[in-house]
């Protein structure tokens, strides 16, 4: 039985995920690295400085740690400058009222994001106040596919990891949370994100009955 839905955030509750993409591609093209949609799937769910390793990776470049911090931090005012301007109403449809659904049929719900821009994210949306518990990447040692996030969110929420559901539109996102010893939705495609117990291609169109399939 599941007593406990983790929710990643980008991807997953709004489209943040292609303000990612479009500010590593930026950084990207001033390297001039040749970064697709597809190299961009490596990056979900790792953390900001494992990004820019793996990008590094991509484009066959090395440099000194500090080269990369200064790097990774203007990607990040760049991600930063989208987020920003974000609005309530880009919350994708119907997750709010999911989230709201979960709740009151006596489910908890938290949050676990590698992002350190989560909870500005989720305050921006306005929806800061659904989540029983937030764990975001400031909280954190190892990020996905580690499942240390994953099992803090559980413990933050009291509940036993196999009485979890995950919902994440990630690769290392679906690894931590098999790693955990979780049920997992993927939100994607099936060749990126098959491990996962179930696929549906949007958050919302989780069904809450199914909850007891798990
Ligand atoms: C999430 C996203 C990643 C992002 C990471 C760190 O896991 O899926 O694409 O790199 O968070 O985000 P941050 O906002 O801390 O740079
Ligand atoms: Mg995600």
């Amino acid at each position: 039985m599941i007593d406990g839905c983790i929710f990643d955030l980008d991807g997953v509750i709004v489209d943040t995920a292609h303000y990612h993409f479009i500010a590593w591609k930026r950084l990207a093209d001033e390297l001039g690295i040749t970064f697709t949609e597809q190299d961009n799937e490596r990056l979900k769910g790792v953390s900001r400085m494992d990004s820019m390793s793996i990008l590094l990776e991509i484009g066959g470049l090395h440099m000194d740690l500090t080269h990369q911090t200064e790097l990774a931090d203007k990607k990040n005012v760049w991600f930063v400058d989208f987020v920003e301007k974000m609005q309530p109403e880009e919350i994708f449809p119907g997750v709010k009222q999911l989230l709201k659904k979960l709740r009151s049929k006596g489910v908890k719900i938290a949050l676990a994001s590698s992002s350190k821009n989560a909870r500005r994210v989720l305050q921006l949306l306005d929806i800061e106040g659904e989540f029983d518990a937030i764990v975001d990447g400031n909280m954190i040692i190892n990020t996905k596919p580690d499942p240390e996030i994953f099992l803090l969110a559980a413990s933050r929420i009291h509940i036993d990891p196999k009485q979890c559901l995950v919902f994440e539109d990630a690769e290392a996102g679906v690894e931590a949370a098999l790693a955990a010893g979780m049920k997992c939705i993927g939100i994607g495609s099936m060749q990126q994100l098959g491990k996962a117990h179930k696929i549906l291609s949007k958050t919302a169109d989780f069904d809450i009955n199914d909850l007891s399939t798990f």
